[in-house]
């Protein structure tokens, strides 16, 4: 019917409401897209925990999927089916731009920043144990392979994208071995770069030079182990509005999974408050990367119509729920 399957995820939390939301903006829009919606609730096989079998054959054979969020349980025992989605499809690449929005004024209007994390090892191998009582190791495990493979995606990515730079954000003075592994590898990638300008930068002051003036972050791609990029795309997202706002692609070879940078936000599911435009956007970068992007550009402005007429959810101060928000972009496509 020539139309493309796309895995969905509706997820928890919020994550029913905002992914109900593109599914009506994408039916208003006719996108040429059939959602094949799988749930990826845990259980115990084996002695370990793993998502079912049709979630796992369905992303594998439509190679995209778009995901709402997923709780992670804080605690032992529990693993956070992020990673283990991350990491059963090589997830290697964690893209987050983040882009001030027309019409919706914080202080700043000029943030466009692209963040690019390394997204299956770092701190969040999940090695961990109790060496004696009241003493733990979390191990960060960083391989070159997988720093030259999110470096050269970066480098990939700034080409790609008019991006003039690659900056690797790092805290190598104190993380010697592997922030120093990981910007090794990075200073590599750059010679097979040549008209791409690369430098490095410390996270901690990365994060001062970001809020104190972010406009010489607009020319650049910025990638980073996976932790740091974990922390520095919320501060990203704080600076141009919130995370009901900000979008994020998982790129692997073989699958690619889009997702908010947001969580479930427990506190306001349910209640018809939650911003979909993270997901709405996630799923643009979704459409771009799937080469549809008359059907991207078309959503992409009603969505930033819709904001810039002052039709905003609660977390922009406005008045609307999800559905009469979605409303409102579909009275624009
Ligand atoms: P969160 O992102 O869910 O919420 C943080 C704050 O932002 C809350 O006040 C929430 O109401 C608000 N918020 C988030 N998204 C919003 C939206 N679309 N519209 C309006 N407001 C929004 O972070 P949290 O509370 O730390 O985490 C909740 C759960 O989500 C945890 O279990 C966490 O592990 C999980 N989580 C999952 C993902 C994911 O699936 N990718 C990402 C982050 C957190
Ligand atoms: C994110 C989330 C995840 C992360 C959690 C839920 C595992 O915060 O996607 O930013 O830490 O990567
Ligand atoms: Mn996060």
């Amino acid at each position: 019917d020539g139309k493309y399957t796309v895995t969905m995820i509706p997820g928890d939390g919020i994550g029913p409401e905002v992914s109900n939301a593109v599914k009506e903006i994408y039916d208003a829009a006719n996108v040429p897209i059939k959602w094949e919606e799988v749930s990826v609730a845990p259980f115990i096989k084996d002695g370990k925990q793993t998502i079912p079998e049709e979630s796992i054959v369905s992303i594998k054979k439509n190679t995209v999927a778009l995901k709402g969020p997923l709780a992670t349980p804080i605690g032992k025992g529990h693993v956070s089916l992020n990673l283990t989605l991350r990491r059963t499809f090589h997830l290697f690449a964690n893209v987050r731009p983040c882009k001030s929005i027309e019409g919706f004024k914080t202080a700043y209007d000029n943030v466009d920043t692209v963040l690019i994390r390394e997204n299956t090892e770092g701190e969040y191998s999940g090695i961990e144990h109790e060496v004696v009582d009241g003493v733990v190791q979390s191990i960060k495990l960083i391989t070159y392979e997988a720093s030259e493979r999110v470096a050269r995606y970066a480098f990939h990515h700034a080409e790609q994208n008019g991006r003039n730079k690659v900056t690797a954000v790092h805290k190598a003075p104190i993380m010697r071995m592997s922030d120093g592994m990981f910007l090794h590898a990075c200073r590599q990638v750059a010679k097979e770069y040549p008209h791409i300008a690369y430098d490095e930068d410390l996270l901690d002051r990365a994060c001062l030079r970001i809020v104190q003036d972010p406009a010489p972050y607009a020319d650049r791609v910025m990638v980073m182990p996976n932790l740091y990029g974990d922390i520095l795309s919320d501060m990203c997202a704080g600076l141009i509005g919130g995370l009901g706002l900000t979008p994020s692609g998982n790129i692997g070879k073989d699958a690619s999974i889009f997702e908010a940078v947001h969580g479930s936000a427990p506190d306001i599911a349910g209640q018809d408050k939650a911003n979909p435009t993270a997901l709405l956007l996630s799923s643009i970068m979704m459409l771009r990367h799937m080469s549809l992007f008359d059907k991207a550009d078309q959503i992409e402005n009603a969505i930033f119509k819709t904001i810039a007429a002052g039709e905003r959810t609660g977390d922009l101060g406005g008045k609307l729920g999800t559905r009469a928000f979605t409303d409102k972009i579909i009275s624009r496509l």
